[in-house]
């Protein structure tokens, strides 16, 4: 579509300047004028003309009727007027030509650009932090972030994924504490990250009755800070039993990190940014805090310092910023982090800009919404929390009951459960726009029909098991569309790119969910209405096993951009 669109934009380019002299359109203006009709049959791309009226002071209508008479015949399309829409559809022969031929071509490269060439990107995301579990809440960075890197390689940048793991924070002197006073070596070794979850809950329980365990907490924090043996290698011990278990969720979902650079990494680099902020008068005492005064800009305060001197969330992340900046020279450097974190992102971003540095703009931060199941929110201090790793075991203990039922005898039966109970999770989870609060139903994200993973990665499947049946089928001869599904599939495909560009744009993978579903949509009524190994006309037979194969390549590359796996079979 964007070569479609561009061609479409030139043609129009060529008649307004032969009738309108010194108009000052561009390519680029008309090519962001063109729409998708909501109704296909009156065209596949339009150009409403009212837009136009302005400029060239004329009336929509008349605007289209001139254009249409002065573009004339045109090989990609067939150019009518209804109103004041110039209408353009597709011809088959530029669907054959230019779209089947170039998903055959790009392969598994169809869809990329090269836009971020000799750019760098990072991305900070999923960071959980190591003294909490790691729960459901913690599925949208995870995902969202790794996709928005794949659709930024896709785009040519450079990447590097980082994560920030909260390492480093008053909580890990909770889970000291609770350690040191409830906890048994053997339990917590023999329990990983369930062992030490329970003590951090029942930190909170007794902290409740008993508010000084919270100085005890904030006392050995401190410690750990100066560098106590005994706290660090605690500490240690902790972060390799929750990383063993993030381990397990990262590769259950192909997701693997740059670089696992959390926040104690930045523990020693503060001091430099914070002295900055002293030298250009930015730092201000307040009961005892160093703060960073932002009412001038309508926010409350930016904590630099703790009244104990000990360092906060905010110094971490600039000192991690600047880091970033200097080791991995970013042309962007994203967030990904509940929405629930927008003020912090905004006062940091903002207390960088006082700073001085001038690169800060090159900051971005991606919200999302909350995620609550059965409308219940997660709260990790009572322990009423959804663990990740039960959700996708439940998951895929659900799609093996279902594949033992209907395939009893697929090979690599776990493998493929795997793949499809966590692949039904993440579609579920990113099909909606990021911003958007969501309610999970695992009953929902697993149905076979409708907008789900299963759906998709069947549908995908459906794709690879035709192409065995034609594995040694002829399919060398001219290319033939015969029926209206054929050409409404291929102009879905030949939509791939555009939706790469705007999922980047708009840092939202939820484009590239949404569009997958179009494929299935268009290739499961091309499926219905034409037959393909049993075609019996040689041309029409091979083209469809061609658009067949068209379709699963736009299937597997855009499902792997939102980390799905494509099992071929199910
Ligand atoms: N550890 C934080 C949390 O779980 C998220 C960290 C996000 N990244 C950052 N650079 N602040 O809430």
């Amino acid at each position: 579509m964007l070569l479609f669109k561009q061609t479409i934009a030139s043609a129009i380019l060529n008649a307004a300047n032969a009738l309108w002299q010194d108009n000052g359109l561009t390519d680029k203006e008309l090519f962001d004028m063109l729409e998708y009709p909501p109704d296909d049959t009156m065209g596949d791309v339009a150009l409403p003309c009212f837009k136009l009226s302005k400029l060239l002071r004329s009336a929509p209508p008349k605007i289209a009727s001139m254009l249409a008479e002065q573009i004339g015949e045109l090989d990609a399309a067939a150019v009518s007027v209804a109103g004041g829409y110039l209408n353009f559809k597709i011809s088959p022969a530029y669907l054959l030509k230019n779209v089947l031929t170039a998903v055959e071509t790009a392969g598994d490269r169809y869809g990329k650009n090269d836009m971020g060439e000799g750019k760098t990107v990072v991305l900070d995301y999923s960071s959980p932090n190591t003294s909490k579990p790691f729960h459901i809440g913690h599925l949208g960075t995870t995902v969202i972030g790794h996709s928005l890197k794949l659709l930024h390689e896709y785009c040519g940048y450079k990447c590097i994924g980082i994560n920030h793991l909260g390492d480093w924070g008053t909580q890990n002197g909770k889970q000291i504490v609770a350690y040191k006073r409830w906890g048994d070596k053997a339990e917590v070794e023999a329990k990983g990250c369930d062992g030490l979850v329970e003590l951090y809950v029942k930190f909170h329980e007794e902290a409740e009755k008993d508010p000084t365990l919270n100085d005890e907490a904030r006392a050995e924090f401190k410690k750990l800070e100066e560098h106590v043996p005994e706290n660090i290698e605690l500490w240690k011990w902790f972060l390799e039993i929750s990383l063993k278990e993030y381990n397990v969720t990262y590769k259950q979902l192909g997701i693997t990190f740059d670089h696992y650079m959390g926040e104690s990494f930045f523990s020693d680099k503060m001091d430099a940014q914070i002295q900055i902020m002293r030298d250009k008068g930015l730092l201000k005492l307040d009961d005892g805090a160093s703060i960073v005064d932002l009412s001038e800009y309508n926010m409350p305060p930016c904590l630099i310092l703790k009244r104990d001197g000990a360092s906060l969330y905010p110094s971490r992340d600039i000192a991690a910023a600047v880091y970033r900046k200097q080791n991995f020279g970013f042309d962007k450097c994203i967030y990904v982090t509940s929405a629930g974190q927008s003020l912090h992102f905004a006062q940091w971003f903002k207390v960088m800009e006082l700073m001085g540095y001038d690169w800060c703009d090159q900051l971005v931060h991606v919200p999302y919404g909350t995620v609550s199941i059965g409308g219940e929110k997660l709260a990790t201090r009572t322990g009423n929390v959804v663990l990740l790793k039960d959700l996708f075991r439940q998951s895929i203990e659900k799609v093996y009951e279902i594949m033992n039922e209907k395939n009893p005898d697929l090979p690599n039966k776990d493998e493929v459960a795997e793949a499809v109970g966590v692949g039904a999770i993440v579609f579920h989870y990113l099909y909606n726009s990021r911003i958007k609060d969501i309610n999970f139903m695992l009953e929902n994200a697993l149905s076979f029909e409708g907008s789900t993973g299963p759906y998709a990665q069947y549908t995908y499947a459906r794709t690879c098991s035709i192409l065995e049946k034609a594995d040694d089928m002829d399919l060398t001869g001219e290319a033939v569309l015969t029926k209206p599904e054929e050409s409404a599939l291929l102009l879905t495909l030949s939509k791939f790119p555009e939706k790469v560009l705007d999922a980047v744009a708009q840092y939202e993978p939820s484009v590239i969910t949404r569009y997958v579903i179009d494929v299935c949509t268009a290739f499961n009524r091309f499926y219905q209405a034409c037959p393909v190994v049993t075609a019996e006309d040689e041309s029409v037979r091979a083209t469809r096993v061609r658009l067949t194969r068209a379709a699963g390549h736009v299937l597997r590359n855009a499902l792997r951009l939102i980390c799905i796996k494509t099992p071929e079979k199910i």
